[in-house]
């Protein structure tokens, strides 16, 4: 029995590949190389010594998706494929309700088809909107999305539970992750966005390599510890740890709400200043005005995943930072 991860090339779905294949399991991937590369096969082998099988196609297409369940016994799915930029999806919306949620839709309609009906989604912390109060909550539920990207998630997030309700045979995963940094130890995988990032840390990446001038703080002004904004920043690893432990308490029937993120909340300067320290690198950065749609501070109350999966992040700010830096290095 296989596990199907979409977007399995991706930043996340790599390093959770990694991992599923570090506890024996038997992995496909379905990516369309939209926003990574095939490289990272190979990058995932070496570091595993196993290989998974790979199919390169759109979780819109129905045929490809038919002839990846029929060539194999597909058991479940862990669901990264996705478009990921806030800012683009105020550009282009329908591109990320046509990718996440209409792609979200053909894959459930395969699995259904096929009788697949165990699923592990990647939310985010984003469906939270603004509660009022920096400590998230799953009991909190969902709040005014603040981008179309975050809206998708939140639509996602309604249909899987719809789709339980109408079905009680459906197990569904649904992970809010917090902000995903770093990367896996040996630096064969990260995340390597095309252009100019608009994530803290890959903007950092490329200051400290020179690529980019400075750094813009956006906002120096918050009511935060030092006035810049306050983040819960997970090492990728942990995030992927997370994902193989979801997956394995996956045993009954419903739908199960966990936030992944560490508890702890780092502000820009925080994230910059440690960068500089474990690295002993320069990042120069500048103070610029707050970006529109951003909160001052939010982290994740992580106590739910620790009780029912048994799971929390290990790894701290300095590996992550290191983490990042050496990918970057090992390029
Ligand atoms: P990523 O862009 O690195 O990975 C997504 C992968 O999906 C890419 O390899 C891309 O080529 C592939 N893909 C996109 N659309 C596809 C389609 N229609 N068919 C097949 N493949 C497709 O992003 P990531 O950071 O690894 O994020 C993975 C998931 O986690 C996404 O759903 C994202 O929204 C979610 N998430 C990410 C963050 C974050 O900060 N990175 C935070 C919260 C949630
Ligand atoms: N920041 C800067 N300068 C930059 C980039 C970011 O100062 O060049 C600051 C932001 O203002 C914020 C912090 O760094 O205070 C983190 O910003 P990111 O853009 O890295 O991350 P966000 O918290 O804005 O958003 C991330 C993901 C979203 C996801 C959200 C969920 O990008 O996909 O977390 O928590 F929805």
């Amino acid at each position: 029995m296989s596990i199907l991860v979409t977007g399995g090339t991706g930043y996340i779905g790599s390093h959770t590949v990694v991992e599923l294949l570090n506890e024996n399991k038997e992995v496909i991937i379905i990516d369309n190389l939209c926003n990574s590369s095939k490289d990272v096969l190979e990058k995932i082998e070496k570091i595993t010594g196993k290989k998974c099988k790979f199919y390169e196609a759109d979780i819109r297409d129905e045929k490809a998706l038919e002839k990846i369940f029929n060539e194999n016994k597909i058991e479940s799915v862990i669901h990264f494929a996705g478009l990921k930029g806030v800012g683009e999806s105020v550009e282009i919306p329908l591109e990320y309700y046509d990718n996440n949620v209409y792609g979200t839709i053909k894959l459930l309609e395969a699995m259904k088809k096929f009788g697949c009906k165990k699923i592990v989604f990647s939310s985010s912390a984003t469906v939270y909107g603004d509660p009022g109060t920096p400590k998230y909550v799953e009991e909190m539920g969902r709040g005014k999305a603040s981008s179309p990207y975050g809206a998708t998630k939140a639509v996602i997030e309604e249909m899987l539970e719809n789709l339980y309700a109408s079905d009680k045979e459906w197990t569904i995963s649904i992970l809010r992750y917090f902000n995903p940094i770093g990367a896996h130890e040996s630096g064969l995988i990260g995340e390597n966005p095309n252009g100019i990032p608009n994530n803290l840390m890959p903007y950092i990446q490329k200051v400290a390599a020179g690529e980019l001038k400075e750094l813009s703080v956006f906002g120096n002004d918050y009511d935060t510890k030092d006035g810049t904004g306050v983040r819960d920043y997970i090492h990728v690893v942990d995030l992927a740890i997370g994902h193989v432990k979801a997956l394995e308490k996956l045993t009954k029937p419903g739908v199960y709400i966990h936030n992944l993120g560490t508890g702890c909340g780092y502000s820009v300067l925080d994230i910059v200043n440690t960068f500089e320290r474990v690295n002993n690198v320069k990042v120069n950065y500048k103070i610029a005005p707050r970006r529109p749609g951003d909160l001052a501070m939010y982290y994740a109350d992580p106590t739910k995943a620790k009780k029912e999966l048994g799971w929390e992040a290990k790894r701290g700010i300095e590996e992550m930072c290191r983490d990042s830096w050496n990918f970057v290095k090992n390029k």
